[in-house]
């Protein structure tokens, strides 16, 4: 069978059944917690949709959706992804703005967000055919595996409000320092942004909280 005519599969996440197929991520149980985390950082943040970079199937800002009761903004540059996150989210009942381009491209400069959620592709290349399942395009970060993270970083954060928080997914906490220096590096003018916390979902992967600091 080729990817073409892949079945139509149903996931559980959380609360939610998602349908999805192989040329799309199959969606990960551990990340239902990146979903709570934005949730529960929901009430902390300026009004207003929320912003999911890299959605897939858009199972992961469809539950923070959920839980918080905010519409969405989601981005996606594959067109089958961006399907799935509209037909998902329509089975929801989730208002979403869904939009397939690349990061760099998705968004106009004056829009701003309370609250953004970003889960790139963050395997090294060389690692990739380790996990022979997964489409490629989906999981690829580059030679060492953060050149999508450090590219949607620069875009999450141009679109985060000042108030706003992020809730990043990384590889490992490797990956997670390599965000911090990302900041550090930013020069940290009118809107200084810190990474607040780290938590470790091994083997899954680790995800970041990004707010307001210094
Ligand atoms: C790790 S997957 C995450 C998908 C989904 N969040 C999930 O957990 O199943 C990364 C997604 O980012 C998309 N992607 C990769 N690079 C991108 C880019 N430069 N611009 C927009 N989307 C990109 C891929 O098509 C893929 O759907």
């Amino acid at each position: 069978m080729t990817t073409l005519d892949a079945p139509t599969e149903l996931a559980r996440f959380g609360d939610l059944d998602i349908r999805w197929d192989r040329r799309v991520l199959r969606p990960r149980a551990w990340t239902t917690a990146q979903s709570h985390w934005a949730a529960a950082l929901s009430p902390h943040c300026p009004d207003g949709p929320i912003l999911e970079l890299c959605c897939g199937a858009g199972q992961i800002g469809l539950l923070a959706a959920v839980l918080s009761g905010r519409p969405l903004v989601q981005v996606d540059r594959d067109p089958a992804a961006t399907a799935f996150a509209r037909s998902n989210a329509a089975d929801a009942g989730v208002p979403s703005d869904v939009r397939t381009a690349a990061l760099a491209d998705a968004l106009q400069p004056e829009e701003l967000f309370g609250l953004v959620i970003f889960d790139p592709p963050y395997v090294p290349t060389a690692r990739v055919s380790e996990f022979p399942e997964d489409p490629v395009g989906a999981i690829d970060g580059g030679f060492d595996g953060t050149e999508q993270l450090v590219l949607g970083l620069g875009v999450a954060l141009r679109h985060l409000h000042p108030d706003g928080h992020l809730v990043v997914q990384a590889r490992d906490t490797d990956q997670a320092e390599v965000v911090g220096r990302v900041l550090d590096g930013l020069g940290q003018g009118r809107s200084p942004r810190t990474v607040l916390e780290v938590r470790d979902y091994q083997p899954g992967g680790v995800l970041l909280d990004i707010g307001p600091g210094a």
